[in-house]
Formats: C-alpha cells, sequence, structure tokens
C-alpha cells in the first residue's frame, strides 16, 4: 500500500524528521522559508497532509477549490494562523501539539519577567558596549520580584507551570484571569486566587503576564484602555501571542510611563518589530523563542508523528482541535 504524501513546511529537529520518514512519504522544505499563500493552496492539492507552523499562514482562501489534503498536523500548540472553520468546513482535521512545551515556555516568561525587573538586558547591552563603570550602589537600579504580585490572563497549562515558577520559586503572589472557573482546589494547589475580570488582575498586579490563546477571540485584548487599568509602573509580559497586544498602545503606555517596562517574545507582524519597541531600554524582546529547546522541539515534532499516524491508522488523533 502507498504511504501517506506528507508535507512538512518547516525543517525540524533531526530525531523527528526521522520518524516521520520512516512511516510516511514525507517531502521536507529543504528551503526552510514559509511557504507563500500560492505554494500552500497548492500542497492542499498535492500531499495527504500538511504540516505547518506558527511561521505559516492558513487562512480560508488556502482550502478553496478541490483539496486532497485531509489533516493538518500543526507543529506548535497555538493555532491562530490557520483558520480552522474554513479547515472543518473542508473536512480537514487540524491537531496541535499540546503538554510538551508548557515548561519551556513557562521559563521564558519567567526569564523575561526577570529580565525586564532586573534590567538585564539593558545591563548587559551595557557591560559589552564597554560603557560599565564599575559598581556602585545606585548604578541600574531594578525593581525586586520576592513579594510583589503577578497578575496571569489564562490560566491553563502554561499559565499554570508560569504561577508555580513565581510562587514556589520566586516568593510571589498570584492572581489570575480564566474565562471559565477554575476548581478552588486546583488554583490552590498553585497558591493562586482567581479574579473576576481581568480590569481586577490589571489593577491588582505588578506583574502582568499573558496566556491565553491568539486569533480573533483575543485579538487586542490589551489594549490602550487595559493599560490605562494596569497599576501604574507595572510590567507587561507576553509569550502567547502577539495579537493579544495591540503593540500601538503597549509602546505609547511605555512611552508615557504608565507602564515601566515590557518582556516579549512575540509580536503582531513576526518577524517585523515596531524599531520603536527595540529603541526602549526597559524593553527586553526575544524572538519567539517559548519552546525554543532541544527536547522541546523534538517532542513536538514526535506529537504531530503521533497524531497524523494515528489518523492514517484510522484511529482518533490525540490532540485534535477540530
Ligand atoms: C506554539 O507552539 O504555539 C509556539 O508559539 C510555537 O513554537
Amino acid at each position: 500500500m502507498s504511504r501517506p504524501r506528507i508535507l512538512v513546511t518547516r525543517r525540524w529537529p533531526a530525531a523527528a524528521e526521522a520518524a516521520l520518514a520512516e512511516r510516511f512519504d514525507a517531502t521536507f522544505n529543504e528551503k526552510d522559508i514559509p511557504l507563500g499563500l500560492d505554494q500552500m493552496r497548492e500542497a492542499m492539492t498535492a500531499y495527504d497532509a500538511v504540516l505547518p507552523t506558527v511561521s505559516d499562514k492558513l487562512p480560508a482562501s488556502v482550502f478553496e477549490g478541490d483539496t486532497r489534503t485531509k489533516i493538518l498536523g500543526n507543529f506548535g500548540v497555538g493555532y491562530n494562523h490557520i483558520d480552522i472553520f474554513a479547515a472543518k468546513a473542508k473536512g480537514i482535521l487540524v491537531t496541535n501539539t499540546p503538554g510538551v512545551l508548557t515548561d519551556c515556555t513557562a521559563d521564558i516568561a519567567m526569564l523575561l519577567l526577570l529580565a525586564v525587573a532586573r534590567r538585564g538586558g539593558e545591563g548587559e547591552r551595557q557591560l559589552r558596549a564597554g560603557a560599565w563603570e564599575g559598581w556602585c550602589p545606585t548604578h541600574m537600579i531594578g525593581t525586586k520580584v520576592a513579594g510583589k504580585t503577578v497578575g496571569i490572563i489564562g490560566f491553563g497549562r502554561i499559565g499554570r507551570a508560569f504561577a508555580q515558577r513565581c510562587h514556589f520559586g520566586f516568593g510571589m503572589e498570584v492572581v489570575f484571569y480564566n474565562r471559565s472557573t477554575i476548581d478552588a482546589a486546583e488554583a490552590a494547589r498553585y497558591r493562586a486566587r482567581q479574579l473576576a475580570t481581568i480590569e481586577e488582575v490589571l489593577a491588582a498586579s505588578d506583574f502582568v503576564s499573558l496566556h491565553c490563546p491568539g486569533g480573533s477571540q483575543n485579538r487586542h485584548l490589551m489594549n490602550a484602555a487595559r493599560f490605562a487599568a494596569m497599576k501604574p509602573g507595572a510590567f507587561l509580559i507576553n509569550t502567547a501571542r502577539g495579537d493579544v497586544v495591540d503593540e500601538a498602545a503597549l509602546i505609547n503606555a511605555l512611552e508615557t510611563g504608565s507602564i515601566r517596562g515590557a518582556g516579549l517574545d512575540v509580536y503582531e507582524a513576526e518577524p517585523q518589530v515596531p524599531e520603536k519597541l527595540k529603541s526602549m531600554d526597559n524593553v527586553v524582546l526575544l524572538p519567539h523563542l517559548g519552546s525554543a529547546t532541544q527536547e522541546t522541539r523534538t517532542a513536538m515534532g514526535m506529537k504531530v508523528v503521533e497524531n497524523i499516524t494515528n489518523f492514517f491508522d484510522g484511529r482518533e488523533p490525540p490532540d485534535r482541535v477540530v
């Protein structure tokens, strides 16, 4: 029997590519640059499965006309780059990779929180530029983290792993907002308190960290009004999705000093990052590194292999989104 034809839109860690190639007729995008919409559309007519990532765009237009593709095995937990309703309408199943990137993404959120509070990026730049003049009591004074309140927006796996780090690792108070009510015993595991509205979380928090999905439901959740609702001098951390934050409103809040700083791993129009943000010393900028460890990226690939193997073997894939 012929093996399903699979297109992998970007290169993966070697072990995950090998696992895929063993089971499927796999084509890897050797150029390792994002496919254009026309190429993606063409892929839908030529492959049984397409395995995209967050760097791809799959709007409704990609699914128009005849399609051969039966499953999109997304390499990543977030899938706001895929119009999942258009895919579903075409009978195309979509899977993602939850669970395996929880710790590493929470680590990056913690790294950003610490770096922005303690001026890590700024200090490193100063030292490398040869501008450090030696220790003195007033040099590069930051903000103490222990005892401060962190507000988490979205208390899913990553939000909880971040809460654990903040409370048990760094002695912070944790409050959170989540669309649905979290069981009190579960919240208590993280010594975290659920508040009723996002505004209550913003008003209570010295650090606000975003852990909700991107896409239309949360687009610009952090807008001008929400920045104004933050505690004066608070910090924003975003490792979720760029579109959750209105970048123009963020820049304004930073320029006017209504918030003190920001730590960002994701952006509205990746890989473009507003020049203004790059010019600000109180902003720490990372290039979407949340899941970027050997272990995690390999595990993500293995999860995709597991999902599509189940599908082609006639079983329900464990991480079906639609
Ligand atoms: C995800 O999985 O959604 C990450 O942002 C991409 O690694």
